[in-house]
């Protein structure tokens, strides 16, 4: 299957598998769950929430990672601070790259707003070199939106 034809066989599933009934971290275990079931190129993915203006680690799949990062360092610290998704088909050129797992070769950071503060950042990884495209960001984008309006993020707390 082509990553569009993944990414709309899951499309349905995001839908109903979100659930506002369901606790928050339910939600974005679940989540993190569903895209690193159905994509061999990931190889890890999981979300990094705003906390006292640093990202701490929440809910993901894959191995141990590092619990927290700055804004505006790493990727993901990028991201946050930049309010934008960033695309990296070669963390090694990426200066400042974070390597919590030393197999990592790409990446894909959204971040996610609520109430116009950034709540936090969907991180993907993967030991493929630029293994993340516009489709990609197109698709998570949708996604993470499903999320801030299903869901009441803001009443996740990292302790
Ligand atoms: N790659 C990230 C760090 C988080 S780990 O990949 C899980 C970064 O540079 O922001």
């Amino acid at each position: 299957m082509t990553d569009v034809e993944i990414y709309k066989s899951i499309e349905p599933q995001v839908e109903s598998l979100i659930d506002s009934n369901d606790s928050v971290l339910t939600n974005l275990s679940n989540f993190t769950a569903l895209l690193n079931q159905n994509f061999e190129k990931i190889s890890w993915v999981g979300f990094y929430i705003t906390k006292n203006d640093k990202l701490v680690l929440g809910p993901f799949q894959g191995k141990v990672a590092c619990t927290k990062i700055e804004f505006g360092k790493g990727v993901c610290g990028t991201s946050a601070e930049n309010r934008e998704t960033i695309i990296v088909e070669d963390v090694h050129k990426f200066p400042g790259h974070i390597a919590c797992d030393a197999g990592s070769n790409s990446e894909i950071v959204l971040p996610i707003v609520v109430d116009d503060k950034v709540w936090g950042v969907l991180d993907l990884d993967s030991y493929e070199f630029s293994s993340f495209n516009e489709t990609d960001k197109i698709y998570l984008e949708k996604f993470c939106e499903t999320l801030a309006n299903k869901l009441n993020l803001s009443e996740f707390k990292v302790i």
